[in-house]
């Protein structure tokens, strides 16, 4: 167990962080997800809580252990994630690690749906969209954090997407990394991302994710103390 910097560069700074898949539900046994281990977004949560920041971490169904001095609060959907970091503010700086499912059914049967016969039609899964948390915590209001920082997993065209993603986004830094399998990094222990700002885009060399993890808290350190309230 690691112990929390009392005076550490971000002592006294509130950090919200949204990590791991969203599931929406279709019926009592069934849903919809991404892939997402977690593991980006809970290294964060440590790296930023190691550096004595005051963290809240939301996460969706992942299997790992909340880490150690974080507020850790669980959720399932897109919509309890979206409640629980808009309760969580204010808060200085806003991490969105999360894999948001961008659509859930429309309707939530309250039974088991049965398939009936071997021959019969499947159901019809319509969809409506879910909340963009990103884009909520990032529009302009008295409550929004003075950082907001998303991540672009792209499996193509990394660079391209990522930059249009933070424009429409309002978000103040992207961190885009490639998610195409060869790279391994879905699921995997390293990283390899583009960080942009509005000063451009800064490649980072392969890192582990803890790495990885630790260089944006201390970014974020280092953001804040040039930017004083
Ligand atoms: N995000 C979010 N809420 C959503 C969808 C995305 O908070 N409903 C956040 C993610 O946590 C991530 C960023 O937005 O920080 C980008 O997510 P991504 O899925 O890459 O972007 P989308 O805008 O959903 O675009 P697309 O899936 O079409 O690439
Ligand atoms: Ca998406």
């Amino acid at each position: 167990q690691r112990r929390q910097q009392a005076g550490g560069p971000l002592a006294g700074v509130k950090v919200l962080i949204t990590a791991g898949p969203t599931h929406e539900p279709i019926d009592p046994v069934r849903y919809l997800a991404n892939r997402s281990s977690g593991k980006q977004g809970y290294a964060i949560a440590q790296a930023c809580a190691d550096l004595g920041a005051q963290v809240t971490l939301v996460s969706g169904p992942v299997a790992l252990r909340p880490p150690a001095g974080v507020t850790f609060i669980a959720c399932e959907s897109a919509c309890e994630m979206r409640d629980h970091a808009m309760a969580a503010l204010p808060v200085d700086v806003a991490i969105c690690a999360a894999a948001v499912a961008d659509w859930r059914p429309d309707h939530v049967a309250g039974q088991k749906i049965k398939k009936q016969d071997r021959t019969s039609v499947p159901p019809p899964l319509v969809l409506v969209p879910n909340p963009d948390i990103l884009a909520e915590l990032s529009e302009p209001s008295p409550m929004r954090p003075r950082l907001v920082i998303g991540f672009a997993a792209e499996t193509q065209d990394v660079h391209e997407h990522a930059q249009a993603k933070w424009r429409r986004k309002g978000c103040d830094w992207i961190v885009a990394n490639d998610v195409s399998p060869a790279t391994g990094h879905m699921g995997g222990d390293t990283n390899q991302v583009q960080v942009i700002t509005r000063d451009g885009v800064e490649a980072w060399p392969e890192m582990d994710k803890t790495a990885l993890a630790g260089e944006l808290a201390r970014r974020v350190a280092a953001w804040l103390a040039r930017h004083p309230r």
